[in-house]
């Protein structure tokens, strides 16, 4: 199929929608993007940014890969952060990961997932250095989910540590990274309280994870 009608007949009738209710909206948002939330989420198709806080375009800065890693060498999602910190000056930085995420789960079924296994890497780096609180449950969604929260917390702590972040920061910018975590079975988010405002905060967090 060339053409994927469907989905423009969707996007017609979408932004007519929103024309009515707000007849200046695209107009406002061609000529300003200021969102003041950086979303980190990841790419599973259940968990789209903007729906799940209810939010309308323009209102989150958004990056999105397997299992919501922020690694200190992909190029990609540091761009983004440190577009949004310096350019945008976003005042949330959020790290929201989901119950059930097929990355975490694949990281550690012991299958092989061909060129995904190196982006898992970072995830079975998790397990070992938590290893000794995810080995005292059973094999399982609950020991997943687990895994799900700590690898949110582990993402947090990395976001605090890019160069972009500490200098946000050390200019006394208000800058607050967020970890949450969303349930796909019922549409609900959780903060896993471990929100970040400066560095001293950045430092407990490091001893939580
Ligand atoms: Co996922």
């Amino acid at each position: 199929m060339r053409t994927l009608k469907t989905l423009f007949d969707r996007n017609s009738r979408w932004a007519a929608a929103i024309k009515e209710r707000d007849p200046d909206f695209f107009l406002r948002l061609s000529n300003q993007q200021a969102p003041e939330y950086l979303w980190i989420g990841c790419s599973d198709s259940r968990v789209p940014a903007t729906e799940i806080v209810d939010l309308l375009p323009g209102e989150i800065f958004v990056h999105r890969n397997i299992a919501n890693l922020v690694v200190h060498s992909d190029l990609n999602c540091l761009s983004v952060i440190q577009f949004a910190v310096e350019a945008l000056k976003v005042k949330h930085i959020i790290v929201c990961g989901h119950y059930g995420c097929g990355g975490v789960r694949a990281a550690v079924d012991k299958e092989s997932h061909g060129l995904m296994d190196n982006w898992l890497q970072y995830i079975r780096d998790i397990y070992r250095h938590h290893s000794a609180l995810l080995d005292t449950h059973p094999d399982g969604p609950a020991k997943l989910n687990l895994l799900c929260e700590l690898n949110v917390m582990e993402q947090v702590w990395n976001v605090c540590r890019t160069s972009f972040v500490q200098s946000a920061w050390d200019r006394g910018a208000e800058l607050n990274v967020h970890g949450w975590i969303y349930d796909v079975g019922d549409g609900i988010l959780k903060d896993l309280d471990v929100t970040v405002t400066n560095h001293a905060e950045s430092m407990s967090i490091r001893r939580k994870v």
